[in-house]
């Protein structure tokens, strides 16, 4: 019998792609969510659980939601590469009020980090979690901040914070990249519950992806929340080797094809990072 969390926990996204799949998860092992987004909630919320709207820019009703929690899985926000107009009150403003949320509640942050925070990494070269950060666009970048905050709220107030950089969580992996990306909805999903239920983590990366043969990632901080994927793109090998784009920076770089938006840099007959 799974342990349920002493208080409950905060999701913000819960309507999106990866919240509905975890809410679907942790309020069936019985845990009390309080689950939101600016968007209205697609499914039946389960029993034990409440939804209300909010949007992340909106400081006030973010400390609301988060009286009595716990711990914050904070999955909301802009999910793909946009102008950083777009992109800078949900993912820059709203982590601030995530983070002051979490310090007024002593509650544990686990944040949907990305793969894009270290997009421009040579998918060639395997990386631990602790390499040199390098966005592939804003999206990334506001990864790296979420980082950066979580490390800056253990170091002044000790709020906790697991950081989850996620390569490609869905269905099913659908292209070769994906071999290396792809984290399973399972795997995810007991990767929130170890993270929420871990004693105690500090401040910690880890690689969000399953066990595949050929991820481009190594050491992380796991072993500090006792998670081990067990799911694994590899099957998946025969039919999607070859799948691959024309272009050279989505298929030298790690981000993909995020390397490739807005890019104006046109030297990449020569490695930009060695
Ligand atoms: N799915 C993946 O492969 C993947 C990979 C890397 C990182 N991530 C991260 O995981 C998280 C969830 O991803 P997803 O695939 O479910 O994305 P998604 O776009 O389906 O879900 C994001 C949710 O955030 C909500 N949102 C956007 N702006 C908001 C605002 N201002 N206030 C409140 N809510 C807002 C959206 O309505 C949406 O429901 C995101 O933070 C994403 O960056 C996902």
């Amino acid at each position: 019998m799974s342990q349920i969390p002493a208080r409950p926990v905060l999701l913000t996204g819960a309507s999106g792609a990866l919240g509905r799949q975890l809410t679907r998860h942790l309020a069936g092992l019985g845990w009390k969510l309080v689950l939101t987004d600016i968007a209205a909630f697609p499914d039946k919320v389960p029993p034990g659980c409440r939804f209300e709207r909010a949007d992340l820019a909106d400081g006030v009703a973010i400390l609301r939601l988060a009286e009595g929690c716990g711990t914050i899985l904070h999955f909301g926000g802009v999910s793909v590469e946009r102008p950083f107009s777009e992109i800078l009150m949900p993912n820059i403003a709203g982590l601030y009020h995530i983070y002051e949320a979490a310090r007024r509640e002593k509650a544990r942050v686990i944040f949907a980090s990305s793969n894009h925070a270290v997009g421009f990494h040579e998918r060639a070269t395997k990386i631990d979690a602790d390499c040199q950060l390098l966005p592939d666009g804003y999206y990334g970048l506001s990864k790296v901040y979420g980082e950066m905050m979580g490390r800056l709220y253990w170091y002044k107030h000790a709020v906790e914070n697991v950081n989850i950089r996620i390569g490609s969580s869905l269905p099913e992996p659908v292209n070769e990249r994906m071999l290396s990306t792809y984290l399973s909805f399972a795997d995810l999903c007991r990767f929130c519950e170890r993270a929420t239920l871990a004693e105690r983590t500090e401040s910690c990366i880890v690689w969000g992806a399953s066990d595949n043969q050929r991820s481009f990632w190594g050491q992380d901080d796991r072993g500090r929340i006792g998670w081990a994927p067990v799911d694994s793109a590899d099957s998946y090998a025969g039919q999607l080797s070859g799948v691959v784009t024309p272009d050279l920076a989505t298929e030298t770089y790690q981000g993909g094809p995020y390397t490739d938006i807005d890019r104006t840099r046109t030297d990449l007959a020569t490695p930009l990072f060695k």
